[in-house]
């Protein structure tokens, strides 16, 4: 059957028919072109991304540039241990040095916990170990100058310093002196029992092992403080340390403390003022 032998309303509805279907395969067309550029990549190259990377991809470009970047896959799962990390370390102290001027006299006792720790000399005396080395560089250098030193009294026990007392008061009495001025007389030379720097362990009594004492003592008097000792009870100052002059009697302070007070002639006393 040809169109002539259609009817007029076939023909017609064969025509919007094939009306209809190409405006569909026109908008088809056109449909697939804008799909087609929408998910081209932008160097034009085409995309086959797919939707979960486009989402990661606009969570990346969203994020802030400080963002912390994701882990690497081979992070490890467990919580890392801490850095093994250093104890703090303090600043460093300044040693104290404060025993090296320890003042003792009769209007100043020892401190009542006071402790020393003793090195033991050849000839049986002792003194405070921190003494020592300056000790032994000071007779050095006097045997050097040809004198023969000797430590004839060093550390003294509280119990030492109460028999020596007791012992010299008991001559003067021997002598014929009242107890009174026996032992006003000892104690111009010798410290009350809880006085004396013998019982810190930081006085020697140096004396000569040959017959030339002056000569050790001018020496000494000359030299001493290069070691960090001074002449402690010296002439003329007797008021000021409670202690006639004793030639002998040295006390270590240290080196500092030892050329000023050699080079001002002064007192432990007055040093301290
Ligand atoms: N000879 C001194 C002063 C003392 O006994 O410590
Ligand atoms: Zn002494």
């Amino acid at each position: 059957m040809n169109n002539q032998q259609r009817d007029p309303k076939t023909i017609g509805k064969i025509r919007r028919t094939a009306a209809l279907l190409i405006l569909l395969g026109v908008l088809g067309f056109a449909g697939f072109r804008c799909t087609g550029k929408l998910r081209e990549k932008p160097d034009g190259s085409g995309s086959t991304a797919t939707l979960s990377q486009i989402t990661a991809t606009e969570a990346q470009s969203a994020a802030p540039a400080e963002s912390p970047a994701a882990p690497p896959t081979d992070a490890p799962t467990e919580a890392p241990t801490e850095p093994p990390t250093e104890p703090p370390t303090e600043p460093p102290t300044e040693p104290d040095e404060s025993w090296k001027l320890t003042l003792v006299n009769r209007w100043n006792a020892l401190p009542e916990d006071y402790d020393v720790s003793l090195v033991t000399l050849s000839n049986g005396r002792s003194v405070d170990e921190r003494i020592y080395p300056d000790l032994q560089a000071m007779f050095d250098a006097a045997r050097a100058a040809g004198l023969s030193p000797m430590v004839r009294e060093g550390f003294r026990t509280h119990s030492d310093q109460e028999a020596i007392m007791n012992e010299r008061i008991a001559g003067y009495e021997a002598e014929g002196y009242s107890e009174e001025e026996a032992r006003q007389k000892a104690e111009e030379y010798v410290a009350i029992p809880g006085t004396s720097e013998h019982e810190l362990g930081l006085a020697v009594d140096i004396n000569s092992t040959s017959e030339d004492a002056w000569g050790l003592y001018n020496w000494l008097a000359q030299n001493a403080h290069e070691y960090g000792f001074i002449l402690r009870y010296p002439e003329g100052k007797e008021s000021i340390t409670g202690i006639d002059y004793e030639p002998w009697h040295y006390r270590y302070v240290g080196k500092e403390a030892a050329a000023e007070i050699y080079s001002q002639q002064v007192t432990l006393e007055e040093y301290l003022q």
